[in-house]
């Protein structure tokens, strides 16, 4: 037996592993992330494609990062290596780095969050919305904030699989659901709800062939962020399952959670930006914040839900952030020796230096590196990490995976060859031509937009 297997902790409950990846999932994706990409690829088109990734992509999907977590019970380095041989190794070594990209910029914008929160307390971005989020996105707030957020998560990571992560998320995420829900039912109140419910949720199909080369790598990629896919935050948490649970059940259930927050969210702040006459956000990753804080400064109680909205969507961020530094942890503990609180001090603090850019760096007032990391990160990472993954498994070890999965279930029958199809064909062709287009999409962004930010 090996040291790792001596020592590697378990979930104490079914709940705790359940809740641990709905923290994952429920985050900056849902609130930050999902209604500037419905704003700017076309309202309920983009709805309506990212719903039919989320069934067709996602469950499959997640069940096989979920069979090769809790098959393998490694990080996903050792994990894809014990299946696939050395040479994956490498594969698992890129969900390393994607881990890493991604928590360095996610932590810059939960630090915005962060600070709105502190600042609802005085309404201090009620005066001018526009100049406030451009004093603190960028410069010494960012960066103090940015160092704050990535020191909690080291914190709560720092204690471990149960006494830390599966701790935080049981009080963490019973908190996001009720205040979500109680933001809904009172955006549900406001003027000009109709026209925010109609522009959210009336699909318009011509928008959806018009700009399909857009809307479809946008729509993929929001899918593997928002459910933490393509990256191996999946396998960590599964590789942390000490009994054999039905896991179609969990994911369907924690997918059921993500989408359930997800459409949520669009049901408070489009309302909300109606009401304050704001209308759908402008595209940009800056708009959400700039409109809503806006929205806070005009509308009834808007103090009130300016705090509770900032409060629980920084919550929502941290429970996302363990999960992503947890597989960057998980895979120096095991492989490299180190122990937890040291390799989770070392990690954080690696992050935080490759997020301190995005935190510096501004044209005009406006950051210019999220959009940067963020596409590269969701757009073309996660998708390429999520292709190979597929086709390890799908293609290269799918008695495995059936296997695996019907250890909690029972023979699952012609489901699991459903499955697998499913996994081989639709989902690997669709991740491709995703990865296609997003890859001709970021060479425009950065000759484009991004040569012209910099530029000046
Ligand atoms: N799912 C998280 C969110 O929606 C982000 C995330 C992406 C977390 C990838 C882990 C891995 O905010």
């Amino acid at each position: 037996m090996s040291i790792d297997e001596v020592v590697r902790e378990h979930w104490a409950t079914r709940a705790g592993f359940i809740l641990a990846a709905v923290g994952s999932a429920v985050g900056l994706g849902n609130i930050w992330r999902f209604p500037f990409q419905v704003g700017q690829e076309g309202g309920s088109a983009f709805l309506l494609m990212y719903l039919f990734f989320i069934l067709l992509i996602g469950l499959p999907a997640m069940l096989v990062e979920f069979a090769v977590g809790r098959h393998t019970e490694r990080n996903p380095v050792g994990a894809l290596g014990a299946i696939g041989g050395r040479a994956w190794r490498y594969v698992g070594g890129l969900f390393i780095l994607i881990g890493f990209v991604i928590l360095s910029y996610y932590s810059v914008v939960a630090g915005w969050v962060l600070r709105y929160f502190v600042g609802s307390f005085t309404g201090a971005y009620a005066a001018d919305p526009e100049a406030y989020f451009v004093g603190i996105a960028t410069g010494f707030d960012a960066l103090a904030f940015h160092a704050i957020f990535m020191a909690a998560t080291v914190a709560i990571v720092a204690l471990g699989v149960r006494r830390g992560i599966e701790l935080a998320v049981k009080l963490m995420v019973p908190s996001i659901v009720l205040v979500m829900l109680g933001l809904a039912v009172y955006a549900a109140t406001l003027p000009e709800v109709g026209d925010a419910y109609a522009y959210y949720l009336s699909p318009d199909f011509g928008v959806l062939i018009d700009d399909w080369r857009s809307i479809v790598p946008a729509a993929a990629g929001q899918a593997f962020f928002t459910l933490s896919l393509g990256m191996g935050v999946m396998i960590t948490y599964a590789s942390y399952l000490a009994e054999d649970r039905n896991l179609a059940e969990d994911g369907t259930v924690i997918i059921g959670f993500d989408t359930g927050i997800a459409i949520l969210t669009g049901l408070i702040v489009f309302p909300i930006l109606f009401a304050a006459g704001i209308g759908a956000a402008d595209p940009g990753p800056g708009a959400v914040f700039v409109a809503l804080a806006g929205a806070f400064a005009e509308i009834r109680f808007g103090m009130l839900f300016g705090i509770l909205f900032f409060g629980m969507f920084s919550i929502a961020a941290l429970s996302s952030a363990i999960s992503l530094i947890e597989v960057v942890v998980s895979y120096v503990i095991d492989e490299r020796g180190l122990d937890r609180p040291t390799a989770t001090a070392i990690v954080g603090g690696g992050m935080f230096v490759l997020g301190a850019p995005v935190a510096l760096l501004s044209a005009d007032g406006a950051p210019i590196m999220v959009d940067l990391y963020d596409i590269l990160a969701a757009e073309i990472l996660l998708v390429t990490g999520g292709i190979l993954l597929m086709g390890l498994i799908a293609w290269g070890n799918p008695g495995l995976a059936i296997g695996e999965l019907e250890k909690g279930i029972g023979d699952l029958g012609t489901s699991a060859t459903v499955w697998i199809w499913l996994v081989r064909i639709p989902v690997v062709v669709v991740l491709l031509v995703s990865l296609a287009l997003a890859v001709v999409g970021y060479a425009e962004f950065l000759t484009g937009p991004f040569a012209e930010f910099v530029s000046g």
